[in-house]
């Protein structure tokens, strides 16, 4: 499948989940097989490149993209997960995304020092979450130079502002 055909099966949905919103919604692109497959395959050649020794993905989407790529590259996955879901000592973060502000945590131990962790979510629009992974990564230890993304959202700036913080950014589509 095309860059085209994957776009294609992004649905785009008006004023959620806040007026002036429009939210490019996975959901479509995740319900087809071959859209997915693709998907994943096009986002692990980037990861491969990036020479990830293992993948980071954040609550809840991340999971879905991270999770399958780690898998199709025979990597380990480190879940960045909302507040509260960890069940041991965590380190936190607050951060702002397009409609809201939320808080991530990672388990530190889960982090080997130096340990290449490539960043992998469904889509980049502030870079509020990205970088606020990022951020968690690096004081456990990790290096982090390269994340990757189904879809961007240039006109947000957020692969602007990985790139300021030394993140190299993929996307494999973007809306403008
Ligand atoms: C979405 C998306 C990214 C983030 C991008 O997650 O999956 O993680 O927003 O926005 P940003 O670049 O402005 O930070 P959301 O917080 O909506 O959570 P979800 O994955 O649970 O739907
Ligand atoms: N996360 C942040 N902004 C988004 C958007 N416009 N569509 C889907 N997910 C998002």
């Amino acid at each position: 499948m095309t860059v085209d055909d994957l776009k294609a099966l992004v649905r785009t949905v008006p004023d959620f989940p806040a007026p002036g919103i429009q939210f490019r919604d996975i959901t479509t692109l995740i319900a087809h097989g071959a859209g997915l497959s693709a998907a994943i395959g096009h986002m692990a050649d980037h990861v491969r490149r990036a020479g990830a020794e293992a993948i980071a993905g954040m609550e809840a989407r991340g999971f879905i993209f991270g999770a399958a790529v780690a898998v199709h590259e025979g990597l380990g996955f480190i879940p960045v997960r909302k507040p509260g879901k960890l069940p041991v000592p965590t380190i936190g973060v607050d951060y702002a995304l397009e409609y809201g502000t939320d808080r991530l945590e990672i388990d530190p131990t889960a982090v080997g020092q130096g340990e290449r962790i490539v960043i992998v979510d469904d889509l980049i629009a502030t870079g509020g979450t990205a970088l606020a992974a990022i951020e968690l990564l690096r004081s456990a230890g990790a290096v982090v130079d390269r994340a990757v993304f189904a879809i961007d959202l240039p006109d947000l700036g957020g692969a602007e502002r990985l790139r300021r913080a030394g993140v190299e950014v993929d996307a494999l589509m973007a809306f403008e």
